[in-house]
């Protein structure tokens, strides 16, 4: 599936925009501060109802203004498909065809984005939680049964520590929490399989080398021995036997990227990841995602640049910011496949 044009109203800074967008990669050029974050922003709230950035939704409307609209035409099997989405006083309007959409979780399978951005929360520097919702998000995408259980989940968890905190008996949420944990458990091992094995594949497809994912938990699937483990001391205080205590670890050549990785290792290794998430979303929900690369050149030299371009150009339609000082970067790629590669201009 494709975006074929965004139309936006008083998105941050930008009070009117109209872009139009080819099949294969687009790059959108403009100065610091000029929008171009703006755009990817506005195409991945098309998709999600939310902004990819760390701040939240609400400092999106321009200020001042009460009202924020974007519109987008995507091309499905050879059927256009107009998504709507309007915020007024934080209250969320969404349209496909002009039909209301009720539910959020409706959007996120009908236009499917990847997206990569130095302003949403870093994975490899990220807190081991936060590592662990990357992933989450992840799965969220192909199994939507994963949203209900976790925050299912969350729930329980709350009711136990809260019950910890009054030094309560928590024996009536323990049985439930073995079950809900167990199944997270199985849900994981079994989605984070599939996409270490894409990110493996990626990973051979465009030669980098060295770069593993590991999934690290303290999994039981015994629901008694799971009980049992809650009861222990240190279980006393606050939960901390079960899904939320998993995390992920990134390595290079068996050394934690996390502390020794340079900048461009890591910012390489999260585009493998990206690449990974967009080539299992393309193979699990038979619908080819839209790649957003944020200040794609920053930080990665010219033969990574060349590699990571060479495995999405083509394959995916891709959507690239920069700034003009990697003009003669471009210019290589356009040397390539010119008439594959629109160069689009952002001024307001
Ligand atoms: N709610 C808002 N209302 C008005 N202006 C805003 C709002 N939020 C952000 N801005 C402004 O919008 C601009 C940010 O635009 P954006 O991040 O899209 O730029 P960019 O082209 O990606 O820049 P860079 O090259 O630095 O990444 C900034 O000048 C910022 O001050
Ligand atoms: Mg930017």
């Amino acid at each position: 599936m494709i975006i074929e044009k965004v139309s936006f109203l008083n998105i941050r800074k930008t009070s009117e925009a109209h872009y139009s967008f080819i099949p294969e990669t687009n790059i959108i050029i403009g100065e610091n501060g000029a929008g171009k974050t703006t755009i990817l922003e506005t195409l991945f709230l098309l998709s999600t109802s939310k902004s990819f950035r760390k701040k939240q939704n609400k400092a999106l409307l321009k200020e001042g203004k009460k009202t924020l609209k974007a519109q987008g035409f995507f091309i499905e099997n050879n059927t256009e498909k107009k998504i709507k989405i309007e915020i007024e006083n934080n209250k969320k309007t969404i349209a496909k065809n002009n039909q209301r959409i009720k539910k959020t979780s409706e959007l996120l399978s009908e236009n499917p984005m990847v997206c990569m951005s130095p302003e949403e929360t870093d994975v490899i520097e990220s807190y081991k939680s936060e590592k662990m919702k990357y992933f989450d998000k992840i799965i969220f995408k192909i199994e939507k049964e994963h949203i209900k259980d976790i925050k299912e989940y969350n729930k329980l968890l709350l009711y136990r520590n809260t019950l910890l905190e009054q030094k309560k008996e928590t024996s009536i949420w323990d049985k439930q929490i073995a079950t809900k944990g167990i199944s997270i458990w199985k849900r994981r091992e079994e989605k984070i399989k599939e996409i270490i094995e894409s990110f493996k594949k990626v990973q051979k497809e465009i030669k980098t080398e060295g770069y593993t994912v590991e999934y690290i938990n303290n999994k039981t699937d015994n629901e008694k021995v799971y009980v049992k483990k809650l009861k222990e001391k240190k279980n006393q205080e606050k939960t901390r036997f079960g899904p939320q205590t998993d995390t992920m670890i990134f390595k290079k050549e068996e050394q934690n990227l996390q502390e020794h990785g340079s900048q461009g290792e890591k910012k390489l290794f999260k585009h493998l990841l990206k690449l990974a998430e967009a080539s299992l979303l393309k193979a699990k929900t038979k619908k080819t995602p839209i790649i957003l690369l944020d200040d794609f050149f920053d930080k990665l030299d010219n033969k990574n640049i060349m590699k990571i371009f060479i495995y999405f150009h083509c394959k995916f339609q891709t959507i690239i910011t920069t700034t003009e000082t990697n003009i003669n970067i471009i210019k290589n790629m356009l040397g390539l496949e010119e008439k594959q590669i629109k160069i689009i201009k952002c001024q307001q």
